[in-house]
């Protein structure tokens, strides 16, 4: 009687610390957006979604007001439907505006990316104008070094640098394309074009992860009919109207918006 008490004692006492206020312990990693803590529970981190916002590798500095909500709220629900796909994500739950319980990963030290139409640093590489429609998704990977702003490499450069395996790579390059594969056909119906976007991946245990975030820091979003930039271009280049753009992809991401 006693120990079968005693054991539903300890469990509803493990429930309790797994609600919305996991205990946040020491600081293990600060970038320029996110923050990480360390739990009581090893195999959890916190992931903190901050204000600041910077470009050109931290050269422009500033702050958006509600982008950690924003971006946590927006990562929050997309993790949650790519794993609805099939891709392992970091994602455990929201925990407030700005936390997120996430599972303990190592950072693969690069930064995937996957291209629609040509903008930014594509349109800058190849002299070629922004908004031209690719015939088919290009997948990039580039080197995660801020000294050097993350140059685009080859899977050849990865496996010689012993970054990945080549195992890890090609699992890396297909959720990456799966992923946007769903978020093409996702932001399609919420009449936004999805330009292109940045993923990161994580090894947890021998499993490759979808980690970081996905949100319009991470993403081109262009409304449909008009190319109005609903993401962090806003912020990059003086556009203005930052602070709406971000709550507006909010609204449409948790169908709040058409
Ligand atoms: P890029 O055109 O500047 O290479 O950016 C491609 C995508 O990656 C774009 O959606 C913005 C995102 N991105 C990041 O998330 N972090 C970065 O540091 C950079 C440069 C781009």
């Amino acid at each position: 009687m006693w120990m079968q008490f005693s054991n539903g004692f300890a469990y509803l006492l493990s429930e309790a610390k797994n609600d919305n206020s996991m205990t946040k312990l020491k600081l293990i990693y600060e970038g320029k957006a996110k923050k990480i803590f360390e739990t009581d529970d090893p195999a959890l981190y916190i992931q903190e979604f901050k204000d600041d916002a910077t470009a050109f590798n931290a050269l422009k500095r500033g702050t958006i007001t509600g982008k950690g909500a924003v971006n946590n709220k927006i990562s929050s629900v997309l993790f949650q439907h790519v794993e609805k796909e099939g891709i392992p994500t970091h994602f455990v739950k929201q925990l407030s505006d700005r936390e997120m319980l996430i599972r303990k990963v190592q950072i693969i030290p690069l930064e995937v990316t996957v291209r629609n139409i040509t903008a930014g640093g594509m349109s800058k590489l190849l002299g070629i104008e922004e908004g031209i429609r690719l015939k088919e998704p290009v997948y990039e990977i580039h080197y995660k070094k801020d000294a050097l702003a993350d140059p685009l490499i080859n899977e050849e450069h990865a496996l010689a640098l012993g970054l990945a395996t080549r195992a890890e790579l090609e699992t890396i390059r297909q959720y990456a394309l799966r992923v946007n594969d769903f978020l093409r056909k996702f932001f399609e119906k919420l009449n936004i074009d999805l330009v292109d976007f940045k993923l990161e991946f994580g090894r947890a245990g021998a499993q490759i992860i979808l980690a970081d975030e996905i949100s319009p820091d991470t993403c081109r979003f262009w409304e449909k009919g008009t190319g109005r930039k609903l993401d962090k271009d806003r912020f990059r280049r003086d556009l203005g109207d930052v602070e709406s753009a971000y709550q507006e992809m909010l609204e449409k991401v948790t169908g709040k918006l058409g």
